[in-house]
């Protein structure tokens, strides 16, 4: 349904409340509610902690005893299921809430009709908003998981003015700032794992853990496409104190040794089927759903991140613009370095957003955009 223009500027309200349940919420989804009396606000909440009481609900206490006869704006449809809370139309029922607005409907049998209850019993219910994809962009993950059942994933690069992710092949080029890099380390809080090409693992040597004071409620696993299995047992990813698992995918071609020298070291190693030659990237991914990992958070190099945008595997796309160029002898992220990631099917969503000199694009592929 189309929405009033106040109905909608309240709306995305509670889809920004809902961004704050960033890595602490997922699998189950960011939610955000605000609660309006005459055109006031005065409740509002959102999806604090995994298991812990639904947006709703926390809109419903802070508003204390003024609920009656109010407006509830909720970035997602509300529960109608008894989960490890009590559902959530109940609980805005019990509230004496007299309209609510919803921006996505809530996906999948088991959990839906929560508007439909909630109109049932005399509550005018309004949703979901027609620009859906709105409410879709602030937890693509779990609308995408739920429809599919294979994990979500984004594809993080920095790149120069001129499209390169490194200076030259074989070396590390830091090229963000810290303000872009904190944003990285939040980034990363939210995904099930972290994921980087066997070059990048070899070259750069990171940790690939959630730094800078964050506190993830899943450590992301931290994996590495490894075909030869060739990573060093000296790796910094095995000298951390971080209880984040290492996941190492190599094929047929690794030897037995290499890839008990990298179990020895703490490693689980998965083999995953070669196709044309290559680790089979689509196997890669299933097995990731089989380990129970719902989202991915690649972090390049150039030749993975063509592989998976090429096989059309990447949902999302973070681009931090670093305010330098590096020249043609520099290593492409994905394209021919002219291409925008418009011109290779990429949707540009939300505004740029600065993070000290520079600057984050994010697109998201066309095809899933078009579907909303
Ligand atoms: N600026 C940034 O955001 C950023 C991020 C990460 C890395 N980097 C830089 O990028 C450089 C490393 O990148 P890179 O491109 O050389 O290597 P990479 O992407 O890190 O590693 C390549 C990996 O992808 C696999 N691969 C390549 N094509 C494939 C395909 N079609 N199907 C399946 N697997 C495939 C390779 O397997 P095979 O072994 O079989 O070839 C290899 O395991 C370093 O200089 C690093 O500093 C920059």
């Amino acid at each position: 349904v189309s929405l009033s223009e106040l109905d909608r500027e309240w709306l995305l309200h509670a889809a920004s409340l809902a961004g704050r349940g960033w890595g602490r919420v997922h699998p189950n989804p960011m939610v955000g509610c605000v609660l309006t009396r005459d055109g006031e606000r005065v409740g509002e909440g959102w999806h604090e902690e995994y298991g812990g009481p639904h947006a709703e609900v926390n809109a419903i206490r802070s508003a204390g005893d003024t609920t009656r006869g109010a407006t509830a704006y909720v970035s997602l449809e509300p529960c109608s299921h008894h989960g490890q809370t009590p559902p959530c139309s109940e609980s805005l029922l019990k509230a004496g809430v007299a309209r609510v607005v919803f921006g996505a409907s809530e996906p999948g049998d088991e959990t839906g009709g929560g508007g439909e209850l909630l109109a049932q019993a005399g509550v005018e219910v309004v949703g979901p908003a027609t620009d859906v994809r709105t409410f879709h962009e602030v937890d693509p993950a779990f609308f995408y998981t739920t429809r599919y059942q294979r994990p979500y994933l984004a594809l993080k690069l920095a790149v120069s003015l001129d499209g390169r992710i490194a200076a030259r092949a074989g070396e590390r080029t830091p090229l963000t700032d810290d303000d872009a890099n904190r944003e990285v380390h939040r980034l990363r809080s939210g995904f099930d794992a972290v994921l980087v090409g066997g070059e990048t693992a070899r070259v750069d040597d990171p940790l690939l853990t959630v730094r800078y004071g964050l506190d993830p409620r899943i450590l992301p696993t931290r994996i590495v496409l490894d075909p030869s299995a060739v990573l060093s047992p000296d790796a910094s990813l095995f000298s951390t104190d971080s209880e984040a698992p290492v996941l190492i995918f190599a094929t047929e071609a690794a030897s037995v040794e290499r890839v008990e020298t990298l179990k020895d070291v703490g490693a689980q190693v998965e083999i995953v089927p070669q196709a044309d030659g290559r680790a089979d990237l689509k196997e890669m991914l299933k097995r990731c759903w089989g380990l129970g990992i719902r989202s991915v958070f690649c972090e390049g190099g150039g030749r993975l991140a063509t592989a998976l945008t090429r096989e059309e595997l990447v949902q999302r796309l973070y681009l931090f613009k670093a305010p330098l160029t590096l020249g043609p002898q520099g290593v492409l992220g994905f394209g021919s370095g002219d291409s925008t990631p418009e011109d290779l099917g990429w949707s540009s969503i939300g505004e740029p957003t600065q993070f000290g000199p520079d600057l984050l694009l994010k697109y998201d592929r066309e095809a899933d955009v078009s579907r909303g």
